[in-house]
């Protein structure tokens, strides 16, 4: 019999369900529930996403803060772009927009800073390497994460939303000094 014939036997709902069948199902459902359970579990316990705040701004009114810190603390230039070493504990800025993060933080170790993200044209995602940390970066919307670096070392940050021909070219950097 093939699955395109109706059921020969037309009471098939009255037929008692295989024992094997029932443990089948219970391990499915028991299965289901373990997953569903995880999503919250994992949420707290695997540290998977980032506590963030998020505000509203616009391009102009966010580029305004970045070049305010760009204008105060840049201490020296790598090919055009400046580096800026902000205070400690201090609100730092970044920016991304075709096909640039600017500025280069340099930021210290165990030091906890305020780092603000937003997006100047279209919508790209920033994301830390080696760290693994992404979020997604849009126009519009200035988003605050709170962090504190425990490595010191060179990160590199690249873009990993398509945003065009020159999407592979734009990657950027943040130094964390002892
Ligand atoms: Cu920005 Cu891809």
């Amino acid at each position: 019999m093939t699955t395109f014939l109706p059921p020969s036997d037309r009471i098939w709902w009255n037929v008692p369900v295989g024992r094997q069948e029932l443990v089948w199902i219970a391990i499915a459902l028991i299965w289901c529930l373990i997953m569903f359970a995880m999503m919250p579990i994992w949420h707290i316990y695997g540290k998977q996403n980032l506590s963030t705040e998020a505000y509203q701004t616009t391009p102009a009114a966010y580029g305004v803060k970045v070049q305010e810190m760009i204008d105060k603390y840049t201490v020296r230039e790598e090919s055009g772009i400046p580096v800026v070493h902000p205070p400690a504990g201090s609100d730092v800025y970044m920016l991304g927009r075709l096909w640039q993060w600017w500025p280069i933080l340099e930021l210290e170790k165990d030091k906890s800073y305020r780092f603000h993200l937003s997006a100047m044209d279209y919508q790209h995602g920033f994301s830390l390497q080696p760290v693994n940390i992404n979020l997604q970066v849009i126009p519009g919307y200035e988003m605050v994460i709170n962090m504190t670096p425990d490595k010191a070392g060179e990160y590199g940050v690249i873009c990993n939303e398509y945003c065009g021909i020159g999407h592979h070219t734009m990657v950027g950097k943040i130094y964390v000094g002892e």
